[in-house]
């Protein structure tokens, strides 16, 4: 087998040949198509993760065929076509991840390979619509988002009557009548051009939200009105928050992967009762929190990360019912990988960046 192999900090990413792998008890063998990167991948190399050990196969995403399966499983999974739940061990609790919790593509060998071994319960059937591309873009981020917007987002099919109700909060708005029709969900989604990110507009567009984005880019913001969004802001302008209540209302959920000095912003956006999703922090720390906006504005700070495998079933529902596409950005060869982790430094892509590993 081919693997991309990450022998430590500073040194260059290569593609190796390896010995074929064999199937541990509960394991299965997938001979992969595709595999999708994720800035897990990126700050990994760049030293930014905590607990790096290596060297290792990064790689979280994949999609393939099953080709061997290890004692305790059952051979009708060979042959079949299937994507992961990158998350291993999230243990029996819905609403935080066990101790023993880790993500697929280190410390375990990932997907930046041409197979990969995987416990059996992390299997599910490639959803038929996608293409291998698109069904590889779609675990991790996809995971992150639907739990970010649907589970600590509370986000809801159709309609919002009152806002901070899913919190059993008192009403803040007056209960719409039969004349007045009740208000779409308003979502405000920050940098869009993030893999996560986009997958949480098109979730939230799905359900009926009205959902507004941030971006550095206007090129990112007009592709994310292409996807339902109804527009968008460039985070780096000061007081770009004011524009968007002025032209949205109230925003009810926000979901940031950012963090950093525009998290202010978000507690300005935020109408009073809302949510704001917290699932990465690639701008790093607040330099601040305004206490006094957050308990006045009675506002929830949640934290999200990847989801349960109760998540994932869920979220594969939500893409099969709506045959929702990835937005797949690039696709790279598999020994390209070098120049595809590269490319997220200064993230030009929108959406996903995709590997051919056995098309
Ligand atoms: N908790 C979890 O389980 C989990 C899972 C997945 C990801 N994450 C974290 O979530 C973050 C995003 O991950 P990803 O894989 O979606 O990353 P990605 O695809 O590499 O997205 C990067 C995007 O972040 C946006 N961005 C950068 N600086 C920003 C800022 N100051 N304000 C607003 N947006 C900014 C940019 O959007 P524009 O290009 O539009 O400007 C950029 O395209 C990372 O920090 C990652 O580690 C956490």
């Amino acid at each position: 087998m081919q693997a991309v192999v990450f022998a430590g900090v500073g040194e260059p990413l290569v593609c190796l040949e390896r010995p074929d792998l064999e199937p541990r008890e509960g394991q299965v063998i997938v001979e992969l198509k595709a595999a999708a990167l994720n800035r897990r991948d990126y700050f990994i190399t760049q030293g930014l993760y905590p607990g790096i050990k290596t060297p290792v196969v990064l790689g979280s995403d994949g999609s393939g065929i099953v080709a061997q399966v290890g004692r305790g499983i059952s051979e009708s999974w060979l042959g079949r076509e299937v994507i992961f739940f990158p998350g291993i061990d999230w243990g029996d609790n819905p609403s935080a991840q066990s101790r023993a919790f880790r993500v697929l593509g280190m410390p375990d060998d990932g997907t930046l390979a041409t197979s990969v071994a995987v416990p059996a319960e992390l299997l599910y059937a490639k959803p038929p619509h996608l293409s291998w591309q698109e069904a590889a873009a779609l675990p991790l981020a996809g995971v992150t988002a639907y739990r970010a917007v649907f589970v600590q987002g509370m986000l809801r099919q159709g309609v919002s009557p009152k806002m901070g109700q899913a919190a059993g909060v008192h009403d803040l708005e007056p209960v719409p009548s039969a004349e007045q029709p009740p208000r779409a969900q308003h979502v405000l989604i920050t940098g869009i051009g993030g893999g996560v990110a986009t997958f949480a507009l098109q979730f939230a567009v799905a359900v009926g939200a009205e959902v507004w984005v941030t971006s550095s880019s206007p090129r990112k913001i007009q592709h994310a009105v292409s996807l339902g969004a109804k527009g968008g802001f460039d985070y780096r302008n000061t007081g770009w928050q004011r524009e968007l209540i002025k032209l949205s209302g109230p925003i009810d959920l926000i979901v940031d992967g950012a963090g950093g000095g525009g998290y202010a912003a978000l507690i300005e956006a935020a109408a009073p009762g809302a949510r704001i999703v917290s699932y990465g922090a690639t701008a790093g720390r607040p330099p601040e929190l305004d206490l006094f906006k957050v308990f006045w504005k009675q506002l929830h700070l949640v934290g999200s990360t990847l989801g349960s495998p109760r998540d994932f079933a869920a979220m594969l529902d939500h893409v099969n019912h709506h045959r929702i596409r990835p937005v797949v950005d690039q696709v790279f060869a598999l020994d390209d990988a070098p120049t595809a982790i590269a490319r997220m430094a200064h993230s030009p892509q929108f959406g996903k960046l995709v590997l051919n590993c056995g098309i």
